[in-house]
């Protein structure tokens, strides 16, 4: 198939991918939306029966070792946040995506979820750090959805590793994003965004996945939280957490110097809180799945 075909394809499979559940929908628009209330969240939830039980056997779980059971949807929101709830009904409907087996990337099944997960709290924790204003709750939200768009491509790079990488290695091509876009027309930034827009998320979260590689290319009212995207990114990588072949071949955009000091402590204790936190939601929602 020329390359020109495949981009054509998978812009095709992006606009007819299944649409996120309605309570996705509207917790995504309601999380977005610069004020809004934990009741709304509670809202949401309450009119969606599979969620609730949901909600209520995760916060309820070994995993989070509480001393009383909740049965109450209001406690159980306040107590989990509003991010793991958004988590929960992402985790429910785009399954079919996140679980995804990238073989185009040589990476084993729940891959893409692990490190979207891992990414996703990386984000938040960077956001928490940063010297101008982010939402830590969207930046956990942005980071999950990040490389959703490898689960669109990853089919038309199967055999492509091996190749790919030696030529990052000889700089033929700058870097995995660059070798994804030479091989098939398109990355899985553009793809993701392709998404994105198919399930009409907030500009700021299509923004996150568009640019996550490329931060400083942003529009400025998003770049603060592209760039905690783009460093949780990395973070998750670093802890070992990849999605195969592509793990750190990536460059770091050093701009985010603008709206962070990190340093290496820093670095250290984010990495070591990411660990835990995934550990926790990870289990919860494993030990909850399908029963
Ligand atoms: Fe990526
Ligand atoms: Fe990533």
């Amino acid at each position: 198939m020329a390359t020109q075909d495949k981009r054509e394809d998978i812009l095709r499979a992006a606009e007819k991918a299944p649409l996120l559940s309605p309570s996705a929908q509207r917790l995504l628009q309601i999380t977005s939306a610069r004020e809004h209330e934990l009741m709304e969240i509670v809202a949401v939830v309450k009119c969606d029966a599979h969620l609730t039980v949901r909600v209520l056997k995760i916060v309820n779980s070994a995993a989070f070792g509480l001393l009383y059971p909740i049965s109450s949807i209001d406690r159980a929101v306040s107590y989990l946040g509003e991010r793991m709830v958004v988590g929960i009904a992402l985790n429910d409907c785009a399954a079919h995506l996140f679980d995804k087996q990238l073989d185009g990337y040589e990476s084993e099944r729940g891959s893409l979820w692990r490190h979207d997960l891992q990414a996703a709290i990386a984000s938040r924790e960077v956001a928490q750090r940063a010297r101008v204003e982010i939402n830590p709750d969207l930046a956990f939200t942005a980071g999950l959805l990040h490389d959703l768009g490898k689960a669109l491509i990853s089919d038309y790079l199967r055999g492509t590793c091996a190749g790919l990488l030696a030529e990052i290695e000889q700089n033929q091509v700058a870097d995995y994003l660059e070798g994804e876009r030479h091989l098939i027309g398109i990355d899985h930034t553009e793809a993701g965004s392709a998404l994105a827009r198919n399930w009409k998320l907030a500009e700021v979260l299509q923004m996150a996945i568009a640019h996550h590689h490329n931060p400083g290319a942003a529009p400025p009212e998003h770049r603060p939280l592209v760039y905690a995207v783009h460093l949780g990114d990395i973070i998750a990588m670093m802890g070992g957490c990849g999605t195969g072949a592509d793990t750190l071949r990536y460059p770091l955009d050093q701009g985010y110097g603008a709206f962070f000091d990190l340093g290496g402590e820093d670095l250290a204790a984010i990495m070591l809180d990411v660990q835990e936190e995934f550990a926790k939601i990870d289990t919860s929602l494993a030990e909850t799945k399908e029963n």
